[in-house]
């Protein structure tokens, strides 16, 4: 069992890795536990929750609404919650997403934690404090920057994930050890049997190494004034994608880490040698590196990013194997820049 602690400015986030969900009683020290979990985790992994009561919301992302909040705030009203309770998130990004916020926002802010169930949680939205919900078709338009008191990685969970899920979170690893973790990148080249078969000792590795970048990012950047836009690499043309195309979030920011390494190259950061290493790392995880894309509605959800200010998008490039920096650019530079961008098969 490994841990991290990520300093928040409202107080430490404690991650723990390889501890199974039995343990969260014990972290909300004595509080009164409600958990916000969805149908889908609830049927699979209820009988190994702490006995207390549950909220269920629906799965996917179409959940994740002011209109569920709403609901899980009448529940909160109804089972009388006060600053006492605890609140525990289990289940992927959208749950995790909406317990936070739910949380932080009920009575000016309840305890929270997460227990993540799948990778993409466990390695990037579980963690971090960052959670919300999206509005009128913007992703994340509303939310909370507030961390949680504990996550709790428990990877039998991880069992019984489809691997289309797998592949969501693995290219979430992939974006860290491309922005920050040289030696991440080699063992996911080496281990790949391993990963894909999810041997826990080589997963609880792997998330942790990944874990380590973002937490040392957030830690100096909790609200996302500068540097923390670097764990957005990928995710500038990724969010257009995902938004037009119809694909995964992970498919989608395979994609927008190709091109956006593709950027990267024709500004003298990265070498031919180093973008066919990434895409050879893509494709190895059977995640995509290409697909037939609308141009204009894709730069059309570009330049409506949140991200965007004024004309400038902050765009994440990467300087070499494991580094990355922001730019600022302008959309008609990536509009100019787009077919080249684009891998042709
Ligand atoms: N998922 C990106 C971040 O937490 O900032």
């Amino acid at each position: 069992m490994r841990s991290i602690e990520l300093q928040g400015a409202g107080g430490p986030s404690h991650i723990a890795l390889g501890l199974p969900v039995s343990s969260v009683p014990d972290l909300c020290q004595g509080r009164r536990i409600t958990v916000i979990t969805d149908n889908d985790v609830c049927a699979l992994h209820g009988n190994r929750f702490p006995e207390c009561n549950t909220i269920k919301i629906g799965t996917g992302e179409k959940e994740k609404t002011l209109e569920t909040v709403h609901r899980i705030y009448e529940t909160f009203l109804s089972l009388d919650l006060d600053r006492s309770s605890f609140i525990v998130g289990i289940g992927g990004g959208v749950v995790c997403d909406i317990a936070g916020f739910a949380a932080s926002t009920y009575l000016r802010g309840l305890p929270f934690g997460f227990a993540p169930t799948t990778l993409l949680a466990q390695v990037d939205a579980g963690v971090g404090g960052k959670n919300g919900v999206n509005f009128q078709g913007y992703k994340n338009l509303i939310g909370t920057f507030n961390q949680p008191q504990f996550v709790v990685c428990d990877f039998r969970f991880l069992k019984t994930l489809p691997m289309a899920e797998v592949r969501n979170g693995l290219a979430e690893v992939i974006k860290h050890a491309l922005i920050g973790d040289r030696d991440l990148l080699s063992q996911l080249e080496t281990e790949r049997e391993h990963i894909l078969s999810l041997q826990e000792d080589i997963i609880e590795k792997i998330v942790y190494a990944s874990l380590e970048v973002k937490v040392d990012i957030v830690s100096r950047d909790e609200k996302e004034g500068g540097e923390r836009r670097k764990l957005n690499f990928g995710h500038t043309f990724g969010h257009a994608i995902e938004k037009t195309m119809g694909l995964s979030h992970g498919e989608s920011v395979s994609i927008g880490m190709v091109m956006e390494a593709r950027l990267s190259m024709a500004k003298g950061l990265l070498t031919a040698y180093d973008v066919q290493r990434i895409k050879n790392m893509l494709d190895g995880y059977g995640l995509p590196i290409s697909a037939p894309l609308d141009r204009e509605s894709v730069i059309d959800a570009v330049g409506k990013d949140k991200k965007r200010e004024d004309e400038d998008i902050h765009f994440v490039l990467l300087d070499g194997i494991g580094a990355a920096r922001i730019e600022k650019l302008k959309l008609q530079e990536l509009v100019e820049a787009f077919d080249d961008l684009c891998e042709h098969r």
